[in-house]
């Protein structure tokens, strides 16, 4: 459920598993406006649904209706959003967010090395997807987490709601300082849209990667139209663990599908070509 929906890239994907495991189900895309979410959602188990994903821009309403008429776990309210829905036997919904271990599922499969705890991670944006990779990286044993964003004040309010439960590890920096907090980092995370095909390019100086920082410093853009990005491009020539962002969508969908068709799927090179096919990037 999305508003629009035509965009998505999941029907490709699951329909991609549903192939793959001979599984007689579907996956179909349903455009939702927001006057009619609620409605739309809650009669989710009445039309005999399994669940649904929920995406832009009716994850938080997805959290707020769940939060009173079905259940919704605990990474879901720290990430302030759902995105997957499992009705269960009785028809009850179960909100979840799956996005934070999409994310770190990409990174252990792509850069398997790549020691959390070893490093301060700079990180760059504060938006609906940064909200996810914080909690990725808090759990993941982040010792250190710099925050930067344009606007300054969106940072800042997700270091005040993060810190008192994770250490403050959280540092708020101001957004002109993001090449020079790369020095003794170990890891890089573009979250903002800058750099994704018709936006401005992420305007960074990396130069400090290849003096000062971990032999295996991480840089991962969420970005994954293009899959390789300027940031990505200039990374590779620095030796250092380079990751796109398709592996994070990929990912992210193992759990719904799961608990939807009863098959734990597999993210392999086949269905990264069927989505990037989709995308017309490959
Ligand atoms: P999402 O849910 O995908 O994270 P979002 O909430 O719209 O989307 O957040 C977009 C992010 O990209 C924000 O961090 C935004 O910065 P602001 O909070 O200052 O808007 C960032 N972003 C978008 N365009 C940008 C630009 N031209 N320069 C710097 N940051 C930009």
């Amino acid at each position: 459920m999305g508003y629009p929906v035509a965009h998505s890239r999941s029907p490709v994907l699951h329909g991609h598993w549903l192939k793959r495991y001979q599984i007689d189900g579907a996956y179909v895309p349903l455009p939702v406006s927001p006057d009619n979410f609620v409605r739309a959602l809650t009669a989710l188990p009445l039309l005999g649904f399994a669940g649904t994903n929920v995406t832009v821009p009716h994850k938080q309403a997805a959290l707020e209706l769940l939060s009173e008429i079905g259940e919704v776990d605990k990474t879901a309210r720290r990430i302030g959003a759902v995105n997957t829905v499992v009705v269960d036997d009785d028809g009850r919904m179960h909100g979840s967010n799956t996005d934070a271990f999409g994310f770190m599922e990409n990174i252990r499969d792509k850069a398997p090395d790549w020691q959390a705890s070893a490093g301060p991670v700079v990180v760059l944006g504060a938006g609906g997807a940064a909200r996810a990779v914080l909690v990725a990286l808090l759990d993941a044993g982040v010792p250190e987490i710099r925050l930067l964003n344009r606007s300054r004040d969106r940072a800042d309010g997700l270091a005040a709601e993060f810190n008192p439960q994770s250490g403050d590890r959280i540092a708020v920096s101001d957004w002109a300082q993001k090449s020079a907090l790369l020095a003794d980092a170990n890891g890089l995370i573009n979250t903002t849209s800058l750099g994704m095909e018709g936006q401005p390019r992420l305007d960074l100086d990396l130069s400090a990667l290849g003096q000062y920082a971990s032999p295996g410093f991480l840089v991962n853009d969420i970005v994954y139209a293009p899959l390789e990005t300027d940031l990505l491009r200039n990374a590779k020539k620095c030796d250092v663990n380079a990751v796109d962002g398709l592996g994070m969508l990929l990912h992210q969908a193992r759990p719904g599908f799961a608990a939807w068709f009863g098959q734990e799927p597999v993210v392999d090179d086949d269905l990264r070509k069927a989505v990037l096919c989709d995308l017309g990037a490959g």
